[in-house]
């Protein structure tokens, strides 16, 4: 099954279709193109901590019930009327319960086959791609009409490029004015931080920080660490412009929210 046949069939949900489909067609998107093998080892890094600390994400490092669900609601505020989602980084699914009763149809994407387990193990669950977000995205043009990427997960990209690229593949696989909200670091509480070196949390994370928007997120308890990028409100919108029209929220101590409006012209 295709993405296609989403498309056409509009009457049925995605989940639906998917529930409905022989195992080997599980999943609705296009073949990924050949880069993507060689771009999923780009972020093994990210792939080997995510799988680390899956076991632990829920209890250390998701957000409260309340600030998740506060959080969430506000997201999808800002894509309401929209309907086919795609949410990057998926991982444990905490915000899926509300974009599922929103009557959204989702799709996931995730690197880390760990992360993917245990959003699976929802009661309501939604087809999920394991697959690099840095890499082309292996959807169809103008499948989405929204896409969210929540609590930092588009803070380790794997080279410089990394971000006009999703934001070029973003722009195709969302409709024209489709919407993308993230929930990013903020690099104006990263230089906060930047005064003391190593911030060290409960649980055993540490945050050691390299440069105002530069740091790497330690966890110690399980040996594991990834490197992290933030900006202030004008490097996320020159990242992400002239792909999208982007408004930059205050949210919460150390993120900020993006609201960007996909504009760039469709083929
Ligand atoms: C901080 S968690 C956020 C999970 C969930 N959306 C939430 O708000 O609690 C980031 C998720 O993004 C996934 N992720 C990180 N980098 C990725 C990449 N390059 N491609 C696909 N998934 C990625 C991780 O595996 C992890 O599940």
């Amino acid at each position: 099954m295709t993405l296609d046949r989403f498309q056409v069939d509009a009457s049925s949900s995605l989940a639906a279709a998917v529930r409905s489909s022989k195992p080997e067609e599980a999943v609705p998107v296009r073949s990924s193109p050949a880069a993507s093998n060689s771009r999923q080892l780009e972020s093994g890094p990210a792939k080997n901590f995510f799988d680390a600390i899956a076991c632990r994400y829920d209890r250390v490092y998701a957000l409260s019930g309340r600030v998740s669900r506060d959080r969430t609601e506000e997201a999808l505020r800002s894509i309401a009327g929209k309907h086919r989602v795609l949410i990057l980084g998926v991982g444990s699914g905490r915000e899926l319960p509300l974009v599922l009763d929103a009557g959204h149809d989702a799709i996931g994407v995730d690197l880390s086959p760990a992360m993917i387990a245990l959003c699976n193990r929802r009661s309501r669950t939604i087809p999920i791609v394991e697959t690099d977000f840095w890499s082309p995205l292996p959807f169809d043009d103008a499948s989405f009409d929204a896409a969210l990427a929540l609590h930092g997960t588009l803070a380790h990209p794997p080279r410089t490029t990394a971000f006009s690229d999703l934001a070029r593949e973003l722009g195709r696989v969302l409709r024209p004015r489709g919407v993308l909200v993230a929930e990013v670091p903020s690099a104006t509480a990263l230089a906060r931080m930047a005064s003391v070196p190593q911030r060290v949390l409960p649980e055993g994370i540490r945050i050691e920080m390299l440069s105002r928007t530069s740091f790497i997120h330690h966890d110690d308890a399980l040996r594991v660490s990834i490197a992290g990028v933030a900006y202030d409100a004008e490097g996320w919108r020159s990242v992400l412009s002239p792909i999208f029209d982007v408004k930059v929220e205050p949210l919460g101590d150390i993120e900020v929210r993006i609201v960007a409006i996909n504009v760039s012209p469709q083929p």
